[in-house]
């Protein structure tokens, strides 16, 4: 991928950044990584579609998603790779690419499961370490400014009120869903409870994240004002250098 022409001429070092983005189900961390990445010429990397490929395998498997140690040793048999590209990221488990089979309601509350125990959260954070090593990625998901990469040049936290956040899921559902939007906000509340308060990596602001609230914002006002987060940052990292 090359790094469109609005990267304003920054030294090429700084085409390694790590902008990492968290936050919340629904609130625009998606649609606001793809756009940096393609913005500022990164790899987009969405480290959720990890936790739902591993958690649509221990579905499969049959594995009770509160046992720990069967889902550690699951874990160990399993390859999970992400890969990135235009529009959205690939997963593959063991080969099988199951980008189309992780969406649904059962994987989703599945993997925000399988993310509370320890040992799957330690082996997904080193795949993450190691597939944004090298730099010039935006990852999001709920740990990588705390967790995953603590350093990240660029970190924000993105945020909305769950009623707007249930809103906006529900209206990705296309025309006619078969559930209500209230039922879409209880979800994810659940969800939001479950990953804010796990003792292992809570979703929870970095202190030195920039928190991001769209809440009275459509999703292009929040991607315009993202992308001035970055900019703001890139240009104070250029002056320092
Ligand atoms: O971002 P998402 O909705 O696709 O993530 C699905 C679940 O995976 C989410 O409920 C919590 C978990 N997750 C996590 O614990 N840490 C991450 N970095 C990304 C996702």
């Amino acid at each position: 991928m090359t790094p469109d022409s609005s990267f304003h001429g920054l030294p090429e070092a700084k085409r390694t950044i790590i902008v990492a983005i968290d936050g919340p189900a629904g609130a625009g961390k998606s649609t606001i990584a793809r756009h940096l990445a393609r913005h500022f010429g990164l790899l987009n990397l969405e480290t959720g579609a990890m936790y739902r490929a591993f958690a649509l395998k221990a579905l499969r498997a049959d594995v009770p998603l509160n046992d720990s140690k069967l889902l550690e040793e699951l874990a160990a048999e399993t390859a999970i790779r992400l890969e990135a590209g235009d529009s959205e990221n690939s997963v593959l488990v063991d080969g099988e690419d199951v980008t189309g089979l992780i969406r649904n309601p059962e994987v989703t509350d599945a993997a925000s499961r399988v993310s509370v125990h320890p040992a799957i959260r330690s082996w997904m954070v080193k795949l993450q370490q190691q597939l944004g090593a090298v730099g010039g990625v935006v990852m999001e998901g709920r740990d990588i400014g705390t967790v995953v990469f603590p350093h990240a040049e660029v970190k924000i936290f993105l945020d909305a009120a769950p009623e707007v956040r249930g809103q906006r899921r529900f209206e990705q559902l296309g025309p006619a869903p078969a559930v209500q939007p209230e039922e879409v906000i209880r979800d994810l509340r659940a969800r939001d409870e479950r990953d804010r308060n796990r003792a292992d990596s809570p979703l929870k602001p970095a202190e030195d994240a920039v928190l991001l609230d769209s809440t009275n914002m459509t999703l292009d006002e929040a991607v315009r004002a993202a992308e001035a987060i970055v900019e703001a940052k890139l240009s104070g990292a250029a002056l320092q250098a």
